[in-house]
């Protein structure tokens, strides 16, 4: 039998590529969605890309009542919670914001793991991990404080699985900790889809190459790295939402060695913002507009995953080359151009 992932948040950027790759490994997805941040083109997309329209429930995950009616409409087997704020910036300024939206959302849906016995898969993320001491981080590297309300909702809503599953029996929790996605889809039909001015890399780039910004600020260059710009470790998208698609095998086929587990989803690879944009501009074959800037407030130096226990516990690794990433996701601006 066919089992059944509800993805919330599922016609945001993860969500899309995360439901792609399940329905093409032979899940039935159901999408729940609010597009209180994001529209439909990526609903849109998904539904091309497999060749039907797939379930769709409009919805807040804040009412917890829409979420019972969800879970008795559908016979869910595994969750996969993105619906939530993800902006830092905005978080420091509207901390209630985030924590009633990003915090109430999962508690409903850990409401109903208890009800009803469920597996959850939460998107977590590298920001846990702060400034960290000891480079590449492993899954045992100490979490630090949270710099802003987003990256608190992260930490918190990781403790609430984890606590959820020692309490409830019956409820089984994965946490993926991505390190920073990026592309697009290569068939260009899904992609990151910033509203207004992109706070992200990648489409801040892309959207300068296109000519709808002027010039990419580069934040800071006197770091202590090689070449004084950050390091991150670069997740490409098809490769995050295929990580999502093993740790659902993993807990639907009763694989897990603990009923709570937490994985990184990186590549191991650190890339600086520099050599971000150096390969950007030989990828596609063009030059970008760029100046050094001024740091920004809350980055870190550099952080990069020791994904060796996804490789080995989850049977995932990351393919793709930062070149061939980029050339989705400027394949993605184009068309999202007209181009
Ligand atoms: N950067 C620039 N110019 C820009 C945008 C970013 O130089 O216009 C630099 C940043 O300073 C940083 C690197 O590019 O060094 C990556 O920045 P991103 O904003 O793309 O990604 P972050 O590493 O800041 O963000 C990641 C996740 C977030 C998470 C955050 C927590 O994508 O979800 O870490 O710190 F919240």
């Amino acid at each position: 039998m066919k089992k059944t992932v509800l993805v919330s948040g599922g016609a945001g950027f993860i969500g899309s590529h995360v439901t792609v790759e399940l329905a093409q490994a032979g899940y039935d997805v159901v999408i729940a969605d609010n597009f209180s941040n994001c529209d439909r083109t990526n609903y849109d997309g998904v539904c091309r890309i497999l060749g039907k329209k797939m379930p769709l429930v409009e919805m807040d995950f804040c009412d917890a009542k829409a979420v019972d009616k969800l879970f008795d409409d559908y016979k869910i087997d595994a969750c996969i919670h993105f619906a939530a704020y993800k902006a830092v910036g905005e978080s420091v300024a509207e901390p209630l914001m985030y924590y009633r939206n990003n915090l109430l959302s999962f508690i409903n849906i850990l409401d109903q793991a208890h009800k009803r016995g469920l597996n959850v898969l939460f998107s977590s993320s590298a920001t846990v991990y702060g400034e960290p001491e000891h480079l590449p981080v492993t899954e045992k590297s100490p979490r630090q404080p949270a710099t802003s309300p987003y990256g608190n909702t992260k930490q918190m809503c990781e403790d609430f699985l984890r606590d959820s599953v020692a309490a409830y029996p019956g409820v089984k929790g994965i946490a993926l900790r991505y390190f920073n996605p990026i592309g697009a889809h290569p068939s260009a039909l899904i992609g990151e889809l910033p509203r207004g001015v992109p706070n992200n890399l990648v489409p801040f780039i892309t959207q300068t190459a296109i000519g709808k910004r002027e010039c990419l600020s580069i934040f800071g260059n006197d770091y202590p790295t090689p070449d004084g710009t950050c390091q991150r470790d670069y997740i490409d998208i098809v490769d995050l939402a295929k990580a999502h698609v093993c740790a659902v095998a993993r807990m639907l086929d009763g694989k897990m060695k603990k009923p709570y587990e937490v994985f990184n989803v990186g590549t191991g690879r650190p890339v600086s913002v520099m050599e971000l944009v150096t390969a950007f501009e030989k990828v596609n074959g063009l030059k970008l507009n760029y100046k050094f800037a001024p740091r920004r407030a809350g980055d870190v130096t550099a952080i990069w995953a020791d994904p060796t226990l996804a490789n080995e516990d989850l049977g995932w690794k990351a393919e793709r080359s930062v070149e061939e990433t980029l050339a989705a996701a400027w394949a993605w601006e184009k068309r999202l151009a007209g181009k």
